[in-house]
């Protein structure tokens, strides 16, 4: 029986999910009714920390930890039940335009005997792939971000538990709010793009929703508040985005630079918020920036469903020779778009059909009107 190789990493931010996208690309490679009926005997390697693990050159060994190991059913049986990612993840850009490193990745995948490479990631780790598939590499990707902003599928793997995350967290705040008669403003992850506050904002309800995608008048925010206390609101709640901008002030970053990657590193707008709405409102006003609580813990039960088809999906086109593609999920099918489609512009929020700009909230008519 013909041999291949086939070598999967998981590159960018973790995310639940992940690890059931692994399981699933090894136990559909290595399935023996289906290899015995495709006439291949695929191998499955992991690579360890996204395409770090490609980087270093032959012979470098100043990192001792190996950078291959052998996937086998066993090893992942039990993977699926668990956050983060078993192979390790790193932020590094082999096309970094400061320290191209491109070549040893080509080299290494020689190296290696990796026929395919299945690459799961965000526009990032995608948009490398999508630059090796033009370089000649047999690879598919498969999509992961909490920040949902991948274009060409409707889901990222990791979304669904982030949006869990922030629902159970804003179910607690909201007990301490209301004892205390304080406004809450939870800051969420999601740089541009504003589904983790717009969706997790619906799902835990809350008072109003700040995006990337609609710049915000302060004096807005502040008019609202006051008219929900004068409706007898004992405690308000706000969502707001990482990336969501006050009108006419700049983007608040944690820290100035940028990662290898050319991206800004947000945060602390909450804490801006609070400052001014306590001001304004005369209300007690605190900020929770949930952060990385977003990408940690168990997958919830739709990401690991969804890892599991987004596994199967990347394999079978990896028999189907059908490279440079992503898998999708479109319209409630599993499918699979260019590359090319998935990083060349950001998935962002549509304002005018998704977002109520009068309330700051999730829209208020679906079918209609
Ligand atoms: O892209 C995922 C994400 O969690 C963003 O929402 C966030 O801005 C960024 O990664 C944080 O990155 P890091 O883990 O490097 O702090």
């Amino acid at each position: 029986m013909e041999k291949k190789r086939i070598g999967v990493l998981t590159g960018g931010g973790d995310c639940a999910g992940l690890n059931p996208a692994i399981k699933w690309v090894v136990k559909t490679a290595m399935d023996d009714r289906l290899q015995r009926a495709r006439k291949i005997q695929y191998e499955v390697l992991g690579i360890r920390d996204g395409w770090k693990g490609l980087v270093l050159p032959d012979g470098d060994e100043s990192d001792l930890a190996p950078r291959i190991c052998t996937l086998t059913e066993e090893t992942v049986r039990t993977w699926d039940r668990y956050g983060g990612t078993m192979l390790g993840t790193s932020r590094t850009n082999p096309y970094d335009p400061k320290n191209n490193r491109s070549k040893i990745v080509l080299e290494n995948l020689e190296r290696y005997h990796l026929d395919y490479l299945v690459a799961i990631g965000g526009e990032d780790t995608l948009g490398v792939a999508h630059k090796l598939y033009l370089e000649g590499v047999k690879i598919v990707g498969i999509p992961k971000t909490i920040d949902k902003d991948l274009s060409g599928t409707d889901y990222t793997l990791g979304f669904e538990t982030a949006v869990n995350v922030i629902t159970e967290e804003i179910d607690r705040l909201r007990t301490t709010a209301g004892s205390h008669r304080r406004i809450f403003i939870v800051e969420t992850m999601g740089r541009h793009a504003g589904w983790l506050a717009l969706e997790g904002g619906e799902s835990s309800g809350a008072y109003i929703i700040l995006i990337p995608e609609y710049n915000f008048e302060i004096n807005r925010v502040n008019e609202l508040l006051l008219e929900g206390r004068e409706k007898g609101a004992r405690y308000e709640i706000i969502v707001v985005a990482e990336g969501a901008q006050p009108a006419g002030c700049p983007e608040i970053v944690k820290e100035e630079g940028v990662d290898s990657f050319g991206h800004k590193i947000l945060g602390g707008i909450g804490e801006f918020l609070a400052k001014w709405i306590s001001q304004m409102s005369k209300i007690e006003t605190r900020s929770i920036t949930l952060s990385h609580l977003q990408r940690g813990g168990v997958p919830c039960a739709y990401d690991r469903r969804m890892g599991r088809y987004f596994g199967i999906a990347a394999v079978d086109m990896i028999v189907k020779e059908d490279f440079g593609k992503m898998v999708s999920y479109r319209n409630g099918w599993i499918t699979a778009v260019p590359l090319r489609e998935a990083v060349g512009k950001l998935n962002l929020v549509d304002v005018q059909t998704q977002y109520d700009t009068e309330r700051y909230n999730g829209r208020r008519t679906i079918l209609g009107g």
